[in-house]
């Protein structure tokens, strides 16, 4: 029988195959899936391996410690990570249009990556890149694999041309569930083998309007709320994922102590789904609606509203931008 140990020793195995001396770098998202890759390549080749995160700051609550300390601590995988907050939010500065907020991030993103894997690359020579590529997208894009070319844009100076790669995607034949299971016997936190689908744009296309530090900080602080109580709730595994969003150019009126307030509202969006190509808005218990929105209008200074989306996927995104 195909028992999570067995996959992890025959991955390994593969890895070690594939890799022989040489080195790899692995991106960090954060998210389940390039965690579960860069511990298993770590567990195959130890410190040949750098891990690459890239703090675009549009993250939410702790989920920089979570790759920091946590993954780190579980793993003792070598992590390089860039804080490059300053950079997205210069280049973010003025844009309200979702796909063009969707084009930076994507652009700035991979200009970061090449930009530390460069770095990396001066002191070893790094061959391989690791892609949390699943079973699903292998089927989805026809199967091809082979080797990644990160081009390499104008204004990154010193930079080759265009660093190669060959993929390494020690993922590919497994399913979500088993990649969790995986991540579970690898002794990665709960709060990573777990986490809920997460749009790689990220806060970004969470904020209404233009993207700013202040605005970036208030949707931080909101959704840290809505995830708390919904994790206490026990409702973490039954809710698919629960946007919140930021409308930063609405103002709507409240009352609070004896002042009248001008604030922002933030919507909840939590929706049930199977693979969110389709998806029903989660009927969530009036108790847990009423905690998240005392507590987010309490807490979150600049909100003073808390709305609920009852739209079901069509005609709905999950996303609102
Ligand atoms: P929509 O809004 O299209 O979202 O119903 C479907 C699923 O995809 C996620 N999503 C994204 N993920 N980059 C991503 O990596 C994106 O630009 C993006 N937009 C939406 C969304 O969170 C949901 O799970």
């Amino acid at each position: 029988a195909w028992t999570t140990s067995s996959i992890i020793d025959d991955t390994v195995s593969a890895i070690r195959a594939q890799i022989g001396d040489g080195h790899a770098v692995c991106g960090l998202s954060g998210g389940v899936d390039s965690a579960v890759a860069a511990a298993l390549v770590q567990r195959a080749i130890g410190d040949r391996l750098t891990c690459v995160f890239v703090d675009h700051g549009l993250l939410r609550a702790g989920e920089r410690a979570q790759v920091e300390r946590d993954f780190v601590a579980a793993t003792g995988a070598k992590l390089h990570t860039v804080d490059a907050r300053e950079r997205f939010l210069d280049a973010l500065s003025g844009v309200t249009d979702p796909e063009e907020k969707r084009k930076i991030i994507g652009r700035e993103f991979i200009r970061v990556f090449e930009a530390a894997t460069a770095e990396v690359a001066e002191n070893e020579h790094v061959g391989f890149l690791v892609q949390g590529t699943l079973y699903p997208d292998v089927v989805e894009s026809g199967g091809g694999s082979g080797t990644a070319t990160i081009k390499s844009h104008h204004n990154v100076g010193g930079l080759p041309d265009d660093l190669e790669f060959e993929l390494v995607e020690p993922l590919r034949a497994l399913f979500k569930d088993e990649v969790r299971r995986v991540g579970t016997e690898l002794g990665l936190p709960e709060t990573i083998v777990q986490r809920q689908p997460f749009p790689g744009p990220g806060l970004g296309i969470r904020i209404i309007g233009e993207v700013t530090a202040d605005r970036l900080e208030t949707l931080r602080a909101a959704d840290a709320i809505a995830r708390e109580e919904l994790t206490a709730a026990g409702l973490d595994r039954s809710i698919w994922q629960c946007p919140v969003v930021l409308l930063a150019d609405v103002r709507s009126v409240g009352v609070q102590g004896d002042g009248r307030t001008y604030g922002h509202p933030v919507v909840l969006r939590p929706v049930s789904s199977e693979d969110a190509m389709t998806a029903d808005w989660t009927r969530l218990p009036y108790d847990v609606l009423e905690r998240i929105s005392t507590r987010i209008t309490n807490e979150v200074a600049e909100v003073n509203r808390v709305v609920l989306d009852v739209t079901s996927k069509p005609p709905g995104t999950i996303e609102w931008e």
